[in-house]
């Protein structure tokens, strides 16, 4: 019987094209379904757009088209990227399906049944650009918190009643010391809600562009509302027959950026409370970038674009540095000389050169066979191999934390070692002296190659695939099961090797 895991993105507003920001909450996910798949979990990763509110049906009709025309062009950007960035999801949600129309109707009324939903009205403001309401006492020098425009609103309401929600959301968080990470973050949440919480106005009035509430269709939902609930429609909630909701939910990991946790460690968690459903195990709130020390905006024209730096600098390249650079959960800056830094650096040097000096070495001196281990080996290959043995187990720690850089620096640190036993050991030296140490020497570091390899296959899909096809690891030997297993590649031929990371300058002058 397999594990199951379920992870999700936030869903990206179609309001504008992807960037930066996007790609990297998605990589993130994509790393962890990765890694738990290879790690024998059956993974459901879900990501996707979220297509209605007021600043989608804004930006639609700024382009002069029709909201659904509209979202259909920018939901496809969304997916372009995720093709381009290789994400491994397993569906790409969108909020203008049928059957998320269902299922945001279906909690609406069971929020209603049991009694949380009231008919009042709001007054207050409300800021587009972060689809909030906020109160007078909230506003900063007459803006949102985050420096948008705020406008006032006053219409006809449904109200959920969050306020009743404040003591079991404290309880809750008690009992479950995980739920929310970083931990700072987590002691901000809990800050906001010991502060009291409000009722909150649930659905709109003044605007069309959204899911119809049940039985009085001149509201439409809350964006808010509707968008959360994406992460129960994805698993055929509405549909009994497929047992989808019962096979995944709750979430093991929901994925957010920082400005968004909020809703996902407050609202979301009360609405599921009310409708008596089980709540998600996990949120993790990751910082944002700047671009060269400055905050990220359309407006300072700085927007980074994934898929030009993809072109430029290479999908892996981009994949590693986004999740080594920064400590993930913290706030990192995006700079060319740090990327460079850590393509030449990292990847050229310590693992690219590692493996095409040992690779080498094999093709030329021992024509491609791969060595088998010593049964005598010294304390130096024994000391190595030790550290790659409880590499795996580091690793997973460390994953299991969302520390991707930690991992990361886990993985690296064995690859120093590696390079500093191969200065230490010679065996190009060796060649002339003692063939048989020589090859005892190689067999060691092939066994490093294989074990970091297969352990950077959920990073760098593409870059642990060639280091893999190299040293003839089949397909089907690419589970970290196989990472327990040594000596399996001896006597198998390698083919004349070829560098897999370019250093940056010769990808310039090509
Ligand atoms: N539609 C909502 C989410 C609904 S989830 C039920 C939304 N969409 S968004 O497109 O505005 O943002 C999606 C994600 O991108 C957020 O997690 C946000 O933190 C992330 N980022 C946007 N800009 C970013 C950076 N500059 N840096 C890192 N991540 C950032 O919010």
């Amino acid at each position: 019987m397999h594990k199951q895991y379920y992870i999700t993105t936030p869903i990206y507003y179609v309001n504008d094209n992807p960037h930066i920001g996007h790609a990297y909450t998605t990589l993130a996910c994509d790393v962890i379904a990765r890694f738990k798949r290879l790690d024998n979990y059956e993974v459901m990763f879900l990501t996707g757009t979220d297509e209605h509110g007021q600043k989608v049906q804004m930006a639609a009709d700024k382009a002069d088209v029709l909201p659904k025309e509209f979202t259909d062009r920018v939901s496809k950007n969304f997916q372009n990227l995720a093709a381009k960035m290789k994400f491994s999801h397993d569906y790409f949600i969108r909020t203008t399906e049928p059957r998320h129309y269902e299922s945001c109707q279906k909690i609406w009324q069971i929020l209603m049944e049991k009694g949380h939903i009231t008919l009042s009205s709001y007054s207050g403001w409300y800021s587009v650009r972060d689809e909030a309401f906020f109160s007078e006492n909230e506003l900063v020098d007459g803006k949102a918190p985050t420096g948008a425009p705020v406008e006032w609103l006053e219409e006809p309401s449904y109200f959920f009643n969050l306020s009743k929600w404040q003591q079991p959301l404290l309880d809750f968080y008690e009992k479950n010391s995980e739920f929310v990470a970083p931990v700072g973050r987590f002691n901000e949440i809990k800050r906001f809600v010991e502060g009291g919480l409000k009722d909150l106005s649930i659905s709109r009035t003044t605007f069309n562009w959204g899911v119809p509430v049940p039985n009085d269709p001149e509201h439409v939902m809350y964006v808010w509302l509707d968008a959360l609930t994406n992460y129960i429609t994805a698993t055929n909630w509405t549909n009994k027959e497929q047992n989808g909701f019962e096979k995944w939910w709750p979430a093991d990991l929901h994925m957010v950026g920082k400005d968004i946790l909020r809703f996902h460690a407050v609202y979301w968690p009360a609405f599921l409370m009310a409708a008596q459903l089980p709540l998600p195990k996990r949120v993790f709130a990751h910082g944002w970038w700047t671009n060269e020390g400055e905050k990220i905006s359309k407006s300072l024209g700085n927007v980074i674009d994934p898929i030009s730096l993809i072109d430029e600098y290479g999908l892996d390249q981009i994949r590693y540095f986004l999740m080594r650079e920064v400590p993930f959960g913290r706030d990192g800056d995006f700079s060319k000389t740090a990327l460079l830094h850590r393509i030449n650096s990292d990847l050229a040097n310590d693992l690219g050169n590692l493996s095409q000096r040992v690779l080498s070495q094999i093709y030329k001196n021992l024509n491609g066979e791969i060595p088998a281990l010593s049964e005598k080996p010294q304390k130096d290959d024994v000391l190595l191999l030790k550290s790659l043995k409880e590499l795996p187990d580091g690793v997973r720690v460390e994953i299991n934390k969302q520390a991707f850089h930690e991992a990361l620096r886990l993985i690296w640190h064995v690859i120093a070692e590696a390079n500093r036993y191969v200065d230490k050991q010679a065996p190009w030296a060796l060649k002339k002296t003692d063939i048989v140490r020589m090859s005892d020497v190689l067999a060691v570091l092939v066994e490093v190659i294989r074990g970091v390899s297969l352990l950077l296959q959920p990073f760098m899909p593409d870059a642990s695939a060639k280091l893999l096809d190299q040293i003839q690891v089949a397909p089907e030997e690419r589970l970290f099961m196989f990472l327990s297993s040594s000596n399996m590649l001896s006597g198998r031929i390698i083919e004349k090797p070829e560098g897999v990371f370019p250093r940056y300058q010769l990808l310039k002058d090509a």
